[in-house]
């Protein structure tokens, strides 16, 4: 199902409840009444283009808009990824750790804790790793040439940044960071004893569950939309460079 500009937020919230946090993103708060998405969006200053295109591939991954990625700006694209970055640091992981922190055996207690603890401790660094990478080098150089290709001329700073810098080999380290979840939830689903407070373990498996998908959908959003956008910079701008003076 694809969600269209005269649908209400509120149905779309009722539809997929997932979406609450991906809408927050945007800065649309509730209390949306009956209003609609264009609605919504023009009250918010949000595009209301990318704002469909993010809500319907988080609802169906099946639905990524390929071809209409290259009309999406890169800064619109990374606030959108820097605000998901927030989210999962501040606000789901420590969660997540929490609820880890209240789990309780009857036996080996201190054992299965300290296993499913440092097990995610090394995942929660990996994603803080990933994610400074990202923040410091790769979103602020995405938003950076961006600004630079939409000046008149080619600048000194320009070359600069395409010499020193280039997508493809984020591209290529470019890691899944969802994938440890599965081996996480394997270890509580299949190997540890089951714990005494069976209701925190299902709140648990929910939240690796849900963070799980935020981190795919994030993933993909970085492949299929900031990466071939700054490919095709990259690309048109070195054409650029090779027939046109530098302005200085
Ligand atoms: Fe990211
Ligand atoms: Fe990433």
């Amino acid at each position: 199902m694809q969600f269209t500009p005269k649908q209400k937020i509120a149905d779309i919230v009722l539809h997929d409840y997932l979406l609450i946090p991906v809408i927050e993103r945007f800065g649309i708060r509730m209390g949306f009444g009956d209003k609609s998405v264009e609605q919504l969006c023009a009250e918010y200053a949000v595009d209301v283009d990318f704002f469909l295109a993010i809500v319907n591939s988080f609802h169906d991954s099946e639905s990524f808009p390929e071809n209409s990625s290259q009309s999406i700006s890169i800064e619109m694209t990374v606030d959108y990824l820097h605000k998901s970055h927030l989210y999962y640091n501040q606000y789901k992981i420590p969660k997540i750790e929490h609820l880890i922190s209240q789990l309780e055996w009857e036996v080996d207690h201190e054992k299965n804790l300290k296993l499913i603890s440092n097990f995610f401790e090394k995942y929660r660094n990996e994603i803080n790793n990933h994610t400074l990478k990202e923040e410091t080098e790769v979103y602020p150089y995405a938003v950076e040439i961006e600004k630079e290709y939409h000046k008149s001329g080619i600048s000194p700073r320009l070359i600069e940044l395409i010499e020193h810098y280039s997508v493809s080999e984020y591209a290529r380290n470019h890691d899944d960071i969802d994938e440890k979840l599965l081996d996480l939830k394997n270890i509580i689903l299949k190997y540890l004893p089951p714990a005494k407070n069976q209701d925190i373990v299902n709140d648990l498996l929910v939240e690796l569950f849900i963070l799980e998908k935020e981190l795919s959908d994030h993933t993909r959003i970085e492949n299929k939309i900031l990466i071939p956008k700054l490919k095709t910079l990259e690309k048109n701008l070195r054409k650029i460079i090779k027939t046109k003076p530098i302005n200085f």
